[in-house]
Formats: C-alpha cells, sequence, structure tokens
C-alpha cells in the first residue's frame, strides 16, 4: 500500500516524495524530529511533543517552517489521508538546503517532512510477554536533550541487540544507565519505588516519562529521579522503558539475568494501564 506522506507543503505518494541531496539534515544530520503515536484515529500526548519540538529548535537556533496551528493540520491530514487509527507519526524540520558548509547557512528553505506508520500499540505481544535487552556503552555526543536526527549511535546499539537475539539495548555510562537506544529506562525497588534518571543533557526528556511520572504519583508509586546501576537494574523487582512508539514496555531480562522472575510485574501492569486509559481519555 502505498502511502501519502507531506514534503514541504504537498501531500504525494511515498514514492513521489523528493528532497534535495545538499538538505543539511543529509549531509550533517542537521535536524530534529519528533514521533508521536496515534491510538483510537487521536493524537498522544501531542501537545508536550510540540513544546519539545520548540525547544528542540530553540537549541539549535533553528527556524520553524510552518506555524503551530498548520504543523497540527498536517498531522490530522496525515491521519486521515492514510486512514490510520493506531500507529506512529513521524515528523523531521531540517535546517535546510544549502551549498555544503558546515557553519549554519542565512536563508537556507527549510525542509519539513511527515509520514505515517502503522503500528500496533494498544496490545502488541511484547507488552504480555514483556522483552529481553542488553547493555552498551553510550558512545553519543553531549546533546542528547535535543532531539536530532543524528541517530547512528542508537542505531548501532539496535544492531547490537539484534545480533545478541533481544529485543532492545540500554546505554551506560560511567556505570549509570543513560536511557534505552529510543526510549526512557524505568526500574522498580521494593516493588513500591520507581526510580529514572532525572533530566539533563544526558537524556532525551521523554514525554511518556513526563506522564508516566504523573500517573505513579496519582497512582500512590514513590517517584525517584536519580541514577541507577545496572547491577540496581538487574536486582530490581521489575524495569520497564517508555517511549511514543512502545508506551509502557516490560523489561523482563538484562544481560541475560532475570528481573523479577523474568514476567512483567505488577507494577509495570499498572503503570501501562493506566497510561492506555489517560491515552484513550486525553
Ligand atoms: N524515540 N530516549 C530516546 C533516545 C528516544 O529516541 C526516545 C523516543 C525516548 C522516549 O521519548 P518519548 O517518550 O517522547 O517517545 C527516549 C522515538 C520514539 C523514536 O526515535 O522513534
Amino acid at each position: 500500500m502505498t502511502r501519502i506522506v507531506y514534503v514541504n507543503g504537498n501531500y504525494v505518494p511515498e514514492d513521489e516524495a523528493k528532497i534535495s541531496i545538499f538538505d543539511r539534515a543529509f549531509l550533517f544530520a542537521d535536524g530534529i524530529y519528533e514521533v508521536t503515536a496515534v491510538l483510537d484515529g487521536k493524537l498522544v500526548d501531542y501537545e508536550p511533543h510540540m513544546e519539545r519540538l520548540h525547544r528542540s529548535l530553540r537549541e539549535l537556533d533553528m527556524g520553524q517552517p510552518i506555524t503551530d496551528a498548520e504543523l497540527k493540520e498536517m498531522h490530522e491530514q496525515l491521519m486521515a489521508r492514510n486512514n490510520i487509527t493506531e500507529g506512529l507519526i513521524y515528523m523531521q524540520i531540517t535546517r535546510g538546503v544549502a551549498e555544503r558548509d558546515f557553519a549554519y547557512p542565512e536563508n537556507a528553505a527549510q525542509t519539513l517532512v511527515a509520514f505515517t506508520q502503522v503500528k500496533e500499540l494498544s496490545d502488541p505481544t511484547t507488552a504480555r510477554t514483556g522483552i529481553r535487552i542488553i547493555t552498551i556503552p553510550d558512545i553519543r555526543w553531549h546533546r542528547r536533550d535535543i532531539k536530532t536526527t543524528g541517530m547512528l549511535a542508537q542505531a548501532m546499539g539496535k544492531e547490537a541487540a539484534k545480533q545478541a537475539g533481544v529485543n532492545d539495548a540500554w546505554m551506560v555510562e560511567e556505570g549509570y544507565v543513560t536511557e534505552g537506544t529510543s526510549n526512557t529506562a524505568f526500574i522498580v525497588l521494593d516493588n513500591n519505588r520507581l526510580i529514572t534518571r532525572p533530566l539533563s543533557n544526558a537524556v532525551l526528556p521523554g514525554i511518556t516519562r513526563r506522564m508516566i511520572l504523573k500517573l505513579a504519583e496519582s497512582g500512590a508509586i514513590t517517584v525517584e529521579e536519580r541514577t541507577f546501576t545496572i547491577d540496581e537494574a538487574k536486582g530490581a523487582s521489575e524495569a520497564f522503558l517508555t517511549s511514543a512508539s512502545s508506551f509502557v514496555m516490560p523489561v523482563v531480562e538484562i544481560d541475560g539475568v532475570k528481573v523479577g522472575g523474568g514476567q512483567p510485574g505488577p507494577v509495570t501492569r499498572k503503570l501501562r494501564e493506566m497510561y492506555l486509559a489517560e491515552a484513550r481519555g486525553g
């Protein structure tokens, strides 16, 4: 099936979409992006995703090619034109097209593209079984708080996980877990204390993370925002990860060590249910 994608103001079949080889995102990864979930034909946490988009643009002195209202309209149009009720919308803004030169060009025409991806989000098998992960060194740059398209370290991490026969990888720096290749890492201690790394330049401020912390507090789960080690994670009562593309995903094995008896735990299950209810109601 051919999707209808968005390229610089036009809705076109995916095989007709074109961008320049001089685009700075292609040459320098000089672009930012967002991935927003679609559930029951509605966007999940759209406003916070746009807030983070604004922040990424600001941090890189990058312009916004169309207004917020037009961005929203683009998301709505893509859902409607592709008849998508569950899945993802990927959007990317680049600094634009200019002769190859490292410093920022003046007045380059920016590129904006977006497309849909159908994906089972509400009840994937992995949410019932949990997933297995490995740990890898975090080899990324020092501004991981900006959602740039420079994702090669993460692609290498996902490939390492695939080669190891597991689902994903968590990255480790100076003995502490930073985050997953494309998700936020959480552990549960003593069956009721939720631990996740505090926000800083070391991690992406996850939109799902933010919602989960709110829901945990409303669900009488204690939240501790602090760094944690891989050994703590291996010995935790539960572990899970969050992202727009997986919501709340139980992690039941880390580097071959079973976590919480190798089954998704009650706190993870409860938070996943709360998140789905919130996403559906919101
Ligand atoms: N990734 N950390 C990293 C490095 C990420 O790439 C992501 C999201 C997250 C979770 O953020 P959020 O809850 O806002 O989705 C954390 C998206 C899904 C992706 O690249 O496909």
